[in-house]
């Protein structure tokens, strides 16, 4: 039985004291959450506050994103290195928004995905297809061709070792979540082909939904065979909307 896992991307949001006030309400509900693993992904600068105010609590903390390189002269990048001495224990890499408005395509992604690793860092890989790929049917190809640029470069044992998140860029932050059997089938999909590869990391890996998951649709979609939690973007700026998502997994 895998674990759930429901980690908030609060992408570009947040001030010291709205994240303040956040991190409280979470923590004031975290004991209700049963048996789910919480995490919150804060912008960069936060992630210090955040270390500080979840300091004996049981929420994990990540990145939204992380740097390719390890150190040197790459003005505005952060490293995981740097990120691991702040407690995080996860970095997103590869979401929707990174690959298409910052142009970051299928290798490069893989190579953070390769930074967080080797920065003893656990990747949040997203992969997911557009409105237009999924109206052309070709949402499992390019799914496929995310996942494979990561396994040709680290492995398909490292798979076993990180977190995927499958989110249907046509469901990130407009209301229209994939229902929970149109999400399971591509869940399904990305777990065929694993098994194909290695059964053992097909079984292991926790694979999150994310899209407009509320409160709300959190517990049919978490009900479903293959999806082990969610990626939160809207929902996880409201504790008690997060701490709602958070119930319906444990
Ligand atoms: P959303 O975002 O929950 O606001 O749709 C999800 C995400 O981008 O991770």
């Amino acid at each position: 039985m895998r674990q759930i896992l429901v980690a908030g991307n609060w992408k570009l949001n947040g001030s010291l004291d709205s994240i303040k006030t956040l991190v409280s309400g979470i923590t004031a509900g975290e004991g209700d959450a049963g048996n789910t693993r919480i995490a919150v992904c804060p912008p960069f600068v936060y992630i210090p506050l955040v270390a500080e105010l979840l300091a004996g609590s049981k929420v994990a903390w990540g990145s939204q994103d992380i740097s390719d390189q390890d150190t040197g002269a790459f003005t505005g990048e952060v490293a995981g290195a740097m990120l691991g001495e702040f407690g995080c224990t996860y970095a997103i890499v590869g979401h929707s928004e990174r690959r298409s408005l910052y142009a970051e395509d299928d290798d490069f992604t893989a190579r953070k995905f390769a930074a967080a690793r080797r920065t003893g860092l656990t990747p949040i890989l997203c992969v997911g297809e557009s409105l237009g790929e999924r109206e052309q049917g070709v949402t499992e190809q390019v799914v496929a061709r995310q996942l494979d640029a990561v396994i040709a470069l680290e492995g398909i044992g490292a798979i076993g070792e990180c977190v995927l998140a499958y989110e249907p860029v046509w469901a990130i932050g407009t209301g229209k979540t994939a229902s929970p059997q149109q999400a399971q089938d591509v869940h399904a999909f990305i777990r065929g082909k694993l098994a194909g590869l290695d059964q053992a990391v097909a079984d292991k890996v926790q694979i999150l939904y994310g899209g407009s998951v509320k409160g709300a649709n959190a517990a049919e979609l978490f009900a479903m065979p293959d999806i082990d939690g969610g990626l939160i973007g809207g929902a996880s700026l409201d504790a008690g909307e997060f701490l709602a998502i958070c119930k319906a997994g444990g």
